[in-house]
């Protein structure tokens, strides 16, 4: 009988030992997975010490050998050891079962009445902002939006627009061309060339675009930049149209009272050409803003804008337009150096370094 009692005596020890980290199981400050993972480890253990092949269940085979007087009291010895595993595995798992319960319930709270959160919403670039404005105005002057490629071939880039061979704009130190000679274009007057190819005139484009020169990075120059390109080819077509026509989308720009004004200049594709400035937006051509020197147009009253002319003869040749029916006007511009005058950007490097805590200042 006491080696009988003894063998029941070790099962309890062994289990006792093995379940104390459970047996007072303190759950504060574990979290959900590390509650899982004892209720796991609680089944596992269980697995062991219950069941037909557990150690207690062996013992019941003791109970054969145990003189008969003594079987009630070995019996009772046997089933209270087994009650004691059981409950205590028991406990143990519905306190980590309750737990659980809980800490799914708390995860998955949902507080309706809490704020929305708002979603971070985009915006445009300064350039594009300024770019569609300005589309939007030639749109309704009934201009088509003409969009083309940036790498081109001499011919596109230079031979159709009348610049002639060993002209500096030709040189490798000013246009980048790729090792297959190929020009990243440099203006966007390429897509005068491209539009009358394939519209045919009369026509009236808006040709937006990233164009290319292989400048140092400083102040006022990047590598890359923005141009806005004009172009109308019709019957009767005279400086007068192109002077109205720049001067309405500068007034729709900037205001009714801005003037323009044209100065002879020289380019290749243009007979005669002219550049153009527009009235200050800031002073209104006064040169003096809150009692001081005017600052985007340095006091002089005038922003110089671009470039323009009447289409060389040669240009509507090279794009099969038979000049002494059909003429026309081109103009051209920069969109960095007029977006840093509206917005008072003193480097136009910035449009280019994504900083949104730069970019976000303009909506
Ligand atoms: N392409 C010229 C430039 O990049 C600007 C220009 C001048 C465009 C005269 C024109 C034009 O269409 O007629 O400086």
């Amino acid at each position: 009988m006491s080696e009988a009692r003894d063998n029941v005596e070790e099962v309890r020890t062994a289990f006792v030992h093995e379940f104390a980290r459970f047996a007072d199981l303190s759950l504060n400050g574990i979290g959900l997975s590390d509650a899982e993972t004892l209720l796991r480890e609680v089944g596992e253990v269980k697995i062991r010490h219950t069941g037909k092949k557990s150690a207690i269940a062996g013992t019941m085979k003791l109970i054969g050998k145990v003189p008969p007087e003594e079987r009630g009291e070995f019996g009772q010895l046997v089933q209270s050891v087994e009650k004691q595993i059981s409950s205590s595995i028991e406990a143990a798992e519905s306190k980590l079962r309750e737990f659980i319960s809980k800490a799914r319930i708390e995860r998955e709270r949902l507080d309706v009445t809490l704020p929305g959160r708002r979603p971070r919403t985009g915006h445009l670039h300064p350039i594009t902002i300024l770019r569609q404005k300005i589309e939007d105005i030639f749109v309704s002057m009934g201009y088509a939006i003409e969009d083309d490629r940036e790498i081109e071939t001499d011919y596109y880039n230079f031979d159709a627009l009348n610049i002639p061979e060993g002209h500096p704009a030709r040189e490798s130190q000013d246009t980048f061309y790729t090792t297959e000679g190929f020009a990243l274009r440099s203006q966007t007057s390429t897509v005068q060339i491209r539009a009358m190819e394939r519209r045919g005139v009369p026509l009236r484009i808006l040709a937006p675009g990233k164009v290319f020169r292989r400048d140092t990075p400083d102040m006022t120059h990047t590598p890359m930049f923005h141009q806005l390109e004009g172009l109308c080819v019709d019957k009767g077509i005279t400086m007068a149209h192109l002077k109205g026509t720049v001067t309405e989308w500068l007034k729709r720009l900037f205001g009714e009272d801005t003037v323009t004004r044209f100065r002879p200049s020289y380019f290749p594709f243009t007979e005669p050409s002219a550049e153009f400035d527009f009235s200050c937006f800031k002073c209104h051509g006064t040169g003096i803003f809150e009692g001081e020197r005017c600052r985007p147009c340095k006091g002089s009253g005038w922003i110089e804008l671009g470039g323009s002319g009447m289409v060389h003869p040669n240009v509507l040749k090279a794009c099969g337009v038979d000049p002494t029916v059909y003429s026309g006007f081109a103009f051209g511009f920069g969109l960095e150096r007029m977006t840093a005058l509206m917005y008072s950007i003193d480097d136009i490097r910035h449009m280019f370094e994504n900083d949104v805590r730069f970019l976000e200042q303009f909506r």
